[in-house]
Formats: structure tokens, C-alpha cells, sequence
């Protein structure tokens, strides 16, 4: 598609489907063009519950909400939070079988950011399985059909947040819902469906991103021979073998925008309120931005991938998901250095277009 039709407009979804590096990082960046508020005709409960966040809204209220919670996210803020993430790391490998095998993904990729972001929120990490649950229901919903039992989900969800959002007020502590709870902007505090949004957004995006960067992780390192063994000699060197696996299988492949106002993309002519998905995973691999582009090589000179967005809306959690992945995979390759994935590829993808990532890693 790229080649062949880098803007296509998809005449059974009424989308443009936007595939090029120059045209993806253009819709992302562009706020006032293309507008990442949700079309008032969303009325799903997913659309409903991130209409109010951060990530569905424009300039300026998007800079207040961003405001609120941007200094919990610093590479500093977070830079803090290193020797607690290494101590999750420890203990979740501890639990791994000896000389057995065991299912990575959940056993350390999926567990150790919930924890992470349930401890930074304040709400129970041992909640964990029913966050997975609620948070496979969201994903699916932004893409597919929720049917009868994630309908469920969601009301199991929000009550779930609204219980914890009454306790905070009762009792304020030094989490990230007290702060929310109480932050104001002009002199007037959240609303409670800006508070519920808030809190899913955090979940949701703390969550299954990084997940699926740690097994894509894996699952590059093992299938590209010496890999690990570069790694263990050269540890210095996993930063940027992290930032080439963000471009090379990236855990968000896909971004919505809206067309604010007609405007021209590539050699087509996009009319206003159109709805565009811009293709994050294609732009990555796009050869006219990078050399042998569909080839993993961590020695790649420094690239600008646009894994984590581009723009305003550049992901706020980027510091952290890149700690956990670091720490988890340090801790990986001395741990099991002899490491290799027990599956025959094509392995089971998690169950979306947008999220991309091994749905288990048998190691
Ligand atoms: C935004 C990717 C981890 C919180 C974004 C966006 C992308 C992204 C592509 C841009 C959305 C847009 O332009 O509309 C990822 C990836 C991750 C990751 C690939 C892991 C590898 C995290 C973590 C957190 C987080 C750990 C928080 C704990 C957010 C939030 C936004 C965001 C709150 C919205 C920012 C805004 O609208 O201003 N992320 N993310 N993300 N991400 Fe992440």
C-alpha cells in the first residue's frame, strides 16, 4: 500500500488510510488539521469513556489535562522509580520454573507495567487479572466488536474506578488519583467522567503497550542469531536495540485523527471530518526514511521512529515504558542467557490491529 496507494481512501469503512513516514508524522503532528477529538456520532461506551481524556482532545484543553499529570511522567520523575521496577522484575522471575519453561508474556511482559502504573494510581495490584480483562475488552472494542461479556467489562470497569475514586476522597494519599482528585484547572476540579477517563487511559495505555514492547522485544533478540550474546557483552548498546525493535515491530501500529478542515495529503484531497488512521508500523518500516528498512539490525546509525507518536500528543508514558523495558530485558538476558522462544512462528498475535504484539512467548 505504500507503494501503491499511500493515501487510500477505504470505501467500505468511509477511512483514509495514510501509510507513508512524511504523511504519518504530518497527521500526528498536525493538531489543528487533524484533530484527534472523537466524532460526536461515536457513541460507543468505549468512545464515551475517552471522549473527556487527554488523548482524545485538542489544544488547548489538551495542554491543561496534559498539564495535570505530565510531572508524575518526567524522565526524572520516573528515573525514581527504577530500583522499585527492578524489584518487580526480581520477584516475577524468581517465580520462573528453574531449567522448565514458562510463558513470558505472562509471567513478566504483562504483569510487571500493571503493577507498575496500579502502584503509581494507588489501586491494588493484586486487581491485576480483572485489569487484563478490562483492558483486552477496551482494545478490542476500538477495533472490533464488544459483544455481551465486554459490555459487562466496562460497567465492572467503572465501578470499579469510581470505588476507588470515592476512597481517595475520603483518604488522599500520594498517587496519581489524589493528585487528579485534587488538581484544578481555572479554579474548577475534574468531572467525574474526566476522572473515570483518566483512569482508563492510564491503564489501558500503561498497560498492553508495553507488554507487547517487551515480548516483540523477545521475539526479535531470540530470532535474530547473536543478538543476546551482543547484548550480554555490550549492555550499553540495549537502549538502542529497544528503540530498533519500537520501529521495527512497533506495539502501537495504528493512530485515528479527524480532518478539522479539507486539506490536501500526498496527491489526495481529504475532505473536512474525515476520519484518518495513520499506519504508525508502516511509516516505521518505510525505506525512504530508513535504510534496509524491513531488516532488524541493532547497529542502525540514530533514527527518529514514530512508535510513541509525534507531536502534542507524543506518548507521556514513553520515559516509563522505556525503564520497564530496559530493566525487564537487562534482567532477562542475565537470568536466562541462554534464552529462545519454544513456539513455531507464526505465533499467536494479541487479538488487534491497533496493538501489536505475541499474545504468549513460550521460553
Ligand atoms: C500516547 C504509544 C506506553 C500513556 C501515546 C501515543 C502513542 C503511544 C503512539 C500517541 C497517541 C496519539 O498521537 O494520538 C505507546 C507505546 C508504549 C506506550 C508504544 C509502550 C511501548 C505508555 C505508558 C503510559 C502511556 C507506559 C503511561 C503509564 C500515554 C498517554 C498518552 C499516550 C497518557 C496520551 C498523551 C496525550 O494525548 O497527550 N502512546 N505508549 N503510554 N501514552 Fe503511550
Amino acid at each position: 500500500m505504500r507503494e501503491t496507494a499511500p493515501v487510500f481512501h477505504d470505501e467500505q469503512t468511509g477511512m483514509w488510510q495514510v501509510f507513508k513516514y512524511d504523511d504519518v508524522h504530518r497527521v500526528l503532528s498536525e493538531h489543528a488539521t487533524f484533530s484527534s477529538q472523537r466524532p460526536d456520532d461515536d457513541q460507543s461506551e468505549t468512545g464515551r469513556l475517552f471522549a473527556a481524556s487527554l488523548i482524545n482532545t485538542d489544544p488547548p484543553r489538551h495542554r491543561q489535562l496534559r498539564s495535570l499529570v505530565s510531572q508524575a511522567f518526567t524522565p526524572k520523575a520516573v528515573d525514581a522509580l527504577a530500583p522499585r521496577i527492578a524489584e518487580i522484575t526480581e520477584e516475577l522471575l524468581d517465580a520462573f520454573a528453574p531449567a522448565g519453561t514458562a510463558d513470558l508474556v505472562k509471567e513478566l511482559a504483562y504483569p510487571l507495567p500493571v503493577i507498575v502504573i496500579a502502584e503509581l494510581m494507588g489501586i491494588p495490584a493484586e486487581d491485576r487479572d480483572r485489569f487484563k480483562l478490562w483492558s483486552d475488552a477496551i482494545v478490542s472494542t476500538v477495533t472490533g466488536d464488544q459483544g455481551e461479556s465486554g459490555h459487562a467489562l466496562h460497567g465492572e470497569m467503572i465501578e470499579y474506578f469510581l470505588s476507588m475514586i470515592e476512597q481517595r476522597r475520603r483518604t488522599p494519599g500520594h498517587d496519581l488519583i489524589s493528585a487528579l482528585l485534587a488538581a484544578e484547572i481555572d479554579g474548577q476540579q475534574l468531572t467525574v467522567p474526566e476522572l473515570l477517563g483518566f483512569c482508563a487511559l492510564l491503564l489501558v495505555a500503561g498497560n498492553e503497550t508495553t507488554t507487547n514492547l517487551i515480548g516483540n522485544a523477545v521475539l526479535t533478540f531470540t530470532e535474530h542469531p547473536g543478538t543476546v550474546e551482543r547484548l550480554l557483552a555490550e549492555p550499553e548498546l540495549l537502549p538502542h536495540a529497544i528503540e530498533e525493535v519500537l520501529r521495527y515491530r512497533s506495539p502501537v501500529q495504528a493512530m485515528y485523527r479527524a480532518a478539522a478542515a479539507e486539506t490536501m495529503l500526498g496527491d489526495q484531497s481529504i475532505p473536512a471530518g474525515s476520519v484518518l488512521i495513520a499506519w504508525i508500523g508502516s511509516a516505521n518500516r518505510d525505506p525512504r526514511q530508513f535504510e534496509r528498512a524491513e531488516e532488524y539490525d541493532v547497529d542502525r546509525p540514530p533514527f527518529h521512529h514514530l512508535a510513541f507518536g509525534q507531536g502534542v500528543h507524543f506518548c507521556l508514558g514513553a520515559p516509563l515504558a522505556r525503564l520497564e523495558a530496559r530493566i525487564a530485558l537487562q534482567a532477562v538476558l542475565a537470568r536466562l542467557p541462554g534464552i529462545s522462544v519454544l513456539a513455531e512462528p507464526p505465533l499467536e498475535r494479541v487479538d488487534s490491529t491497533i496493538v501489536f504484539g505475541p499474545k504468549q512467548l513460550p521460553v
